[in-house]
C-alpha cells in the first residue's frame, strides 16, 4: 500500500508542478475534471467529503495581479472551481468561475492518508474588492464566502503585515506537542490583522509546529479560515517545515505561489514586486558550508539587481538577532555563516530591511554597512511619534516576535548593534506601511483581544 502511495504521489507532484507553471487565468475558466455537475449524483451523507477545506489565497503572480487559491477535499472533486464576484455581494450567476487542477497527495493525520489538493489562479483588476468561495459544482458544497481587496501597483502607499513563528500545533493524542493546540493565539492576532486590511501577510516561517502533520495545518487553516481566506499569504519555510518532523513540500502544498524552477522539499525561494518595492523571499533550510547554495545565491544576485526603490528581504534564519540562534556563541553558527555570506551583499545592493524569524524575539539593528559594521551615529527624525532613520548607510535587520504563543527573551544584547532588543509577546505582528519616501513599522501584539503597539520605527529615504 505504501509503495502505491509513493508512486501516486510522485506522479501527482508532476501534475501539480505543471499546473503551477500554467499562465494566470489561461484556459482555466472551466473545470479540469472532465465531468459535469449533471453527471454525478451525490448523496446527502457523502456531500461533506467534497467540502473544500484549508482554503488559502496568495499573490500567485503579484506583478500581473494574479491571485492564487489552494484548498483540500477528502473525496476527489467532481467539478471544483473558485467563484469570484466583484464587490461585496455574491451571486453565482454574476461570478466568474475558474476551474481548478486537482492532485492526489499523501498527508499524515498522523497516519498516511490520501487527500485532494486543488489549485487555481486568476488575474484580477487593481484596487477592487472581490467576494469569492471555493465550490464543488457537482457536489454543490463550498466554503463560506470571503472578501478581499486587490493591490494597486500605482497606489501612493500600501500596507503589509509581517508575522513569524506561529507554530500552530495539533491535537492528536499520540503526538506530543507543546504550545497552542488550536491556533487560538495566532487567530487572535489574525483577527486584529484583518482589520488593517493589509495587501498581504508575509510569514517568515515555522508556520506550524510539525509541518508533516496535516492536522496541524488544518488547525491553523480551518480554525482561522475566517481570517486567512481574506489575507493573501506569502510564506517561506522555517526549519519546522523541513527538518523537524517534516514531511515534504508542505508549505508549497498549501499555498499557490509562482516560483522559479527549483526543488521544494526543503523550502523554496522567490521574489515578488508590489508598487515600488521588491520582496525577496529566501530559503535558509538547505545550507551548504558557505551558506545558501550556488543556485540560490546566483538567483539572489539577479533578484537584487532591480531599480525598485525599496528592497525588502525575508528569511527564516537570522543574520542579526538577540536570541539564542543569533547571539549565543554556542548556537549561532548558522547566523554567523549567513552573516559572512550575505551581510555585505545586502548592504552593497541597497537592501533596506531584512525581515527575520526563528528566534521569536523583538530586535532591530542599526544599519549594517558594507563592512559589516553597525552605523550608530545616523540621522534620526521623529514624526507622529515614530523614530525614523534618515538615509541609512546600510541594511536594517528586524525580528518581530512570535505570532503564536512561543515567546522568547534575548540571551545577549550587543548595544553597539541593536537599537531594539526585547522579549516578545504572544500574538505578535508588525504592521508595515510602504510609501514613496518612507517605510513605517509598528510592532504590535494582542492582549485581551486587542492589538497593542509595542514600539514603532521607520526608514526615510530622500
Ligand atoms: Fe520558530
Ligand atoms: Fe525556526
Amino acid at each position: 500500500m505504501q509503495k502505491i502511495l509513493v508512486k501516486a504521489k510522485a506522479l501527482l507532484l508532476v501534475v501539480a508542478l505543471l499546473v503551477t507553471l500554467a499562465a494566470c487565468g489561461e484556459n482555466n475558466t472551466t473545470s479540469s475534471t472532465g465531468l459535469t455537475s449533471q453527471s454525478v449524483s451525490v448523496s446527502e451523507s457523502e456531500r461533506k467529503f467534497y467540502k473544500p477545506t484549508s482554503l488559502t489565497v496568495t499573490l500567485y503572480d503579484a506583478e500581473n495581479l494574479c491571485y492564487g487559491f489552494t484548498w483540500n477535499t477528502e473525496y476527489k472533486p467532481i467539478e471544483s472551481v473558485v467563484q469570484i464576484c466583484e464587490g461585496t455581494k455574491f451571486s453565482e450567476e454574476s461570478c466568474t468561475e475558474y476551474g481548478a487542477e486537482t492532485s492526489m497527495q499523501t498527508v499524515y493525520m498522523p497516519n498516511p492518508t490520501l487527500i485532494y489538493v486543488a489549485k487555481t489562479q486568476c488575474e484580477l483588476k487593481p484596487n477592487t474588492t472581490y467576494t469569492y468561495r471555493a465550490y464543488d459544482k457537482g457536489a454543490e458544497i463550498g466554503t463560506d464566502l470571503a472578501t478581499f481587496t486587490t493591490i494597486d501597483h500605482s497606489a501612493k502607499s500600501f500596507t503589509f503585515v509581517h508575522v513569524s513563528d506561529s507554530q500552530v500545533t495539533g491535537l492528536d493524542s499520540d503526538i506530543t506537542y507543546s504550545g497552542d493546540g488550536t491556533g487560538v493565539q495566532f487567530g487572535k492576532a489574525l483577527e486584529e490583522i484583518v482589520k488593517i486590511k493589509p495587501a498581504f501577510l508575509l510569514h517568515t516561517g515555522d508556520i506550524v509546529e510539525w509541518s508533516k502533520y496535516e492536522t496541524y495545518w488544518k488547525n491553523m487553516l480551518d480554525f482561522n479560515g475566517l481570517y486567512l481566506r481574506e489575507l493573501p499569504f506569502m510564506a517561506i519555510s522555517g526549519n519546522h517545515e523541513t527538518t523537524y518532523r517534516a514531511g515534504e513540500n508542505e508549505v508549497f502544498k498549501h499555498f499557490n505561489i509562482k516560483i522559479p524552477e527549483q526543488t521544494t522539499e526543503k523550502g523554496f525561494f522567490y521574489y515578488f514586486d508590489v508598487g515600488d518595492a521588491r520582496f525577496i523571499m529566501l530559503n535558509t533550510n538547505n545550507l551548504t558550508d558557505t551558506g545558501i547554495d550556488f543556485a540560490q545565491k546566483t538567483w539572489l544576485e539577479e533578484a537584487l539587481n532591480t531599480n525598485k526603490k525599496w528592497k525588502i528581504v525575508a528569511m527564516h534564519h537570522p543574520l542579526y538577532s538577540v536570541g539564542k540562534w543569533g547571539s549565543d556563541p554556542e548556537q549561532n553558527e548558522t547566523s554567523l555563516l549567513l552573516r559572512s555570506q550575505l551581510s555585505s551583499l545586502f548592504a552593497e545592493n541597497g537592501v533596506d530591511l531584512v525581515l527575520q524569524g526563528h528566534d521569536h524575539t523583538y530586535s532591530k539593528t542599526y544599519p549594517i554597512n558594507t563592512n559589516g559594521v553597525a552605523v550608530k551615529n545616523s540621522t534620526f527624525r521623529t514624526e507622529n511619534s515614530v523614530k525614523y532613520i534618515v538615509n541609512p548607510k546600510g541594511t536594517i535587520y528586524a525580528m518581530h516576535g512570535a505570532a503564536g504563543t512561543q515567546t522568547r527573551s534575548p540571551v545577549n544584547i550587543d548595544e553597539s548593534i541593536f537599537e531594539i532588543a526585547a522579549a516578545s509577546k504572544p500574538g505578535s505582528f508588525a504592521e508595515i506601511k510602504v510609501e514613496k519616501d518612507r517605510i513605517t513599522v509598528h510592532i504590535k501584539y494582542v492582549e485581551d483581544g486587542k492589538a497593542v503597539n509595542y514600539t514603532s520605527y521607520g526608514i526615510i529615504k530622500e
